[in-house]
């Protein structure tokens, strides 16, 4: 059983790694649900067939493939119909189980997965042409270490396929995220703090949200308690020079869970949040997606 632990006390590095394992065992009975959508977005529908079109025009062709955080193992499935024999791992044994069935059931070894950690990559160094990772980096900090951690398993002129979320979301959603974007502006260039209190009181009232010490207590609400840990946040602007330092240049950037709405008006007009949205799902580049979409699809090349 998870324990629920309040926003002020703070977890250490393993326990969050926990509360995430926690987290995941316990989705992993309805995480098809994010395939599906059950009458919501399909977000790990689209996050798959677009990362598929990236992969497929990957040249030459990546023979060894990684999926870290593989959860139900579906796109080791997919990348099998490709004849692409990639291998992958999740920290949580709940997931770890679903992907056998699923792999058992489309006449594939079971032991196409194991259990493992992403901070400490369970392959041997210059060993990969692809590393994936979809939905993951979204719920973990200490990046460095991650992006030092990919370089070392791949080749030279290796590639990763990661999912991240999308910063330049927040300008367009006008809820709690706006607010902390500029929240951390402000913070950034040193205004004083009355005066950045009164802007963002200000910006808490457009959204009817009471006071601005609410905001990380409505983010925190959130089943993964992310106000535990600090997620590196990036936008199609600083995502490159942010991975150069790792050696890596960026090649491709792809959007996906397009909102053509900001969130408030998901329960009004739930048919433009579901069927309207798919059509502005698009593997090719949208320059709208930038603000419309909350994460992002990065393709990197090890230099
Ligand atoms: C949103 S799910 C994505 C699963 C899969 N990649 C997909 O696209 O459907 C995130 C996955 O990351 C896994 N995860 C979280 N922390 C991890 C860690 N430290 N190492 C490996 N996997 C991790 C979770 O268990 C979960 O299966």
């Amino acid at each position: 059983m998870m324990q629920a632990i309040s926003a002020k006390e703070s977890m250490t590095r393993e326990q969050y790694k926990m509360h995430l394992k926690d987290y995941y065992d316990r989705q992993s009975a309805v995480y098809s649900a994010t395939y599906t959508g059950e009458g919501r977005y399909p977000t790990g529908h689209h996050r798959l067939w677009i990362s598929l079109a990236m992969i497929d025009a990957i040249e030459p062709k990546p023979q060894t493939v990684l999926d870290a955080g593989c959860g139900d193992a579906r796109l080791i499935v997919e990348l099998s119909k490709r004849g692409i024999n990639a291998t992958g791992f999740d920290i949580s044994d709940g997931m770890i189980d679903v992907g056998r069935k699923i792999l058992k059931e489309h006449d594939l070894p079971e032991d196409r997965i194991a259990i493992g950690d992403i901070y400490k990559i369970p392959v041997a160094d210059n060993s990969l042409d692809l590393l994936i990772a979809l939905g993951v980096l979204e719920n973990l900090d200490h990046h460095d270490e991650l992006f030092t951690e990919f370089r070392r398993v791949l080749k030279p002129k290796g590639r990763i396929l990661i999912s991240l979320d999308n910063q330049l979301f927040s300008l367009f959603s006008f809820n709690q995220y706006t607010i902390r974007f500029y929240k951390k502006l402000l913070e950034s260039i040193d205004v004083p703090t009355e005066e950045r209190n009164e802007v963002l009181r200000e910006m808490a009232s457009w959204f009817h949200i009471e006071d601005i010490e609410q905001i990380d207590r409505i983010i925190g609400d959130h089943q993964i308690q992310k106000d535990h840990v600090d997620i590196p946040v990036y936008n199609r602007l600083s995502v490159d020079p942010e991975l150069r330092p790792f050696g890596f240049a960026t090649e491709r950037l792809r959007f996906y869970h397009v909102h053509p709405l900001p969130p408030r008006f998901e329960k009004k007009f739930p048919e433009l949040f579901r069927g309207f949205a798919e059509k502005l799902e698009t593997s090719d580049y949208d320059w709208r997606s930038s603000l419309l979409c909350n994460c992002m699809l990065v393709q990197a090349v090890k230099e």
